[in-house]
């Protein structure tokens, strides 16, 4: 008994120093000092031991109880002159933690994140350029002639008669060819900018995802398929696309995609003006006078291009009626997603 009495010594102070609240103070006297503790319990087999042991054993567990007694009420001062100095400080250490809070992506960051795995998942990698462009890579290379009206459609912020804030991701058709040899299958995700009155569908900058895919034989064929492809994935199997022409000087022949109504699936309801489809994305195929520019030979390339709104996608897909919503940094907007 003399040994274990030595033991229970040594534990003592490693069971004391895992002490940190009143909770744990409790546990630790109810395990020694209680009705039912280890020193009750020494105690308790004193009575059995030869008498001849007696007095040495009962002075051995005496003095264990006084340095328990000691190390507990030391323990507890300190707690508590720990938790004192805490109130001063206005402080109070029993009231419950604050759950901290976390951040989250922003809607618009996680749904481009979605976007761009589907378009990796069908072999393209992602590309950027610079958001203050020249005249010649926002208008020219890409095949708009000077005053050409189709131009009035994209007005911007100038900085000086040839420095602009880039109105839409298509430029960077022109600096990816330039810099890499075809095949190239890339998406550009990316901030334009436009001279708007800011209204619930109109801002003056957004984003933008920019899709370019060039190679010996890419037809038209392969460009609805993919954005067919995309459009399953990423708003669900019964997603329609149906493609009407369109006009764009970069691409020859042009089209602008409609998805079906996800409000009324065709019927006709308030979200698509009642005529069953919504429009997302303009696309084509890259015109030969951007390979050109671009430094390609367009007798030995074909290739196809898209670009839509990562806004509108983002709306679309989450019910979100007001663009200005994705500026505003409202977090009781923002934590809704
Ligand atoms: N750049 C066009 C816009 O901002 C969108 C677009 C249309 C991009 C057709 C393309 C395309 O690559 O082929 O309105």
């Amino acid at each position: 008994m003399l040994g274990e009495i030595e033991r229970l010594k040594g534990d003592l102070s490693t069971e004391l120093d895992a002490v940190g609240d009143e909770k744990t103070l409790e546990a630790f006297r109810v395990k020694y000092l209680g009705k039912k503790g280890l020193l009750a319990g020494l105690f308790g087999r004193l009575g059995q031991a030869a008498p001849e042991e007696r007095p040495e054993l009962g002075k051995a567990i005496h003095a264990f109880k006084t340095l328990v007694e000691e190390s507990f009420g030391a323990k507890r001062d300190g707690l508590s002159a720990t938790a004192d100095a805490a109130r001063a400080e206005g402080l109070d250490p029993s009231l419950p933690g604050r759950v901290p809070w976390r951040g989250r992506r922003h809607i618009l960051a996680s749904v481009l994140q979605e976007i761009v795995e589907i378009f990796y998942g069908m072999g393209f990698s992602v590309a950027d350029g610079p958001e203050v462009e020249t005249d010649y890579f926002n208008f020219q290379a890409l095949n708009f002639p000077e005053d050409h009206p189709s131009r009035d459609l994209q007005d911007t912020f100038y900085v000086d008669d040839d420095v602009l804030l880039r109105t839409h991701t298509s430029p960077v058709q022109i600096r990816y060819m330039q810099n890499n040899p075809p095949p190239v299958r890339i998406v550009v995700p990316g901030r334009v900018y436009r001279n708007e009155a800011v209204d619930a569908s109109h801002a003056a900058e957004f984003h933008q995802l920019e899709g370019l895919y060039v190679d010996n034989n890419v037809t038209l064929g392969d460009l609805t398929t993919t954005l067919r492809q995309f459009a399953h994935e990423f708003f669900g199997p019964d997603a329609e696309l149906r493609f009407r022409p369109h006009f764009f000087p970069f691409t020859e022949p042009s089209a602008e995609a409609d998805m079906s109504c996800f409000g009324c699936k065709g019927s006709g309801c308030r979200i698509c003006g009642n005529t069953g489809w919504i429009e997302i994305l303009g696309a084509g195929m890259v015109h030969p006078n951007v390979f050109k520019h671009a430094g390609y030979d367009p007798d030995q390339v074909t290739g196809f291009a898209f670009g839509f709104g990562i806004e509108r996608i983002a709306m679309l897909r989450h019910g979100i009626s007001d663009l200005r919503l994705f500026l505003e940094n409202d977090v009781r907007f923002l934590s809704q997603f």
